[in-house]
């Protein structure tokens, strides 16, 4: 079982609530950090929850998880699609990752539909709106190293 586990969002998510309703849902990113605590403490499980606009900061977040966390869970929002960095931080660290989005990014735009942390990432889970980190750390809570 993996019990520290950093949650990691992305650019804009500080923006849920008021961001696009149709597509995000009307959740904040307070009430998905407050829906992770809850989870996390049924599984027996402690996490960091944080959020950035920027793209250096996740880098530097990924590299310091090591030693520190069993694994992570990532929403890198836009920077799914255009970070090779963030791509680079999580090999070099090679922590199981979790790669979620609110949104099935496959059923939209077609520079949505490329993602360069797919494949260093343990799992994927996209379209299932906040539930998707729920099952992020539910997938973590039964994973074994
Ligand atoms: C997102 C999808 C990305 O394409 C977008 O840039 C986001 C959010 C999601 O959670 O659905 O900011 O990662």
């Amino acid at each position: 079982m993996l019990k520290k586990i950093l949650i990691l969002n992305g650019p804009n998510l500080n923006m849920l609530g008021r961001r696009e309703n149709d597509i995000y849902g009307i959740d904040t990113l307070d009430d998905i950090k407050l829906m992770c605590e809850q989870e996390a403490k049924n599984n027996g499980q402690t996490i960091v929850f944080r959020q950035t606009n920027i793209e250096g900061e996740l880098v530097s977040w990924i590299q310091e998880a090591l030693g520190e966390f069993d694994a992570i869970i990532i929403n890198p929002a836009a920077y799914t699609h255009s970070s090779i960095a963030i791509h680079d931080a999580i090999k070099a660290v090679e922590l199981p990752l979790i790669e979620v989005h609110l949104s099935n990014i496959y059923k939209r735009e077609e520079f949505r539909q490329k993602s360069y942390i797919s494949t260093v990432a343990l799992g994927v889970i996209c379209g299932l709106g906040k539930t998707g980190y729920k099952l992020a750390l539910n997938a973590l809570a039964e994973h074994d190293k």
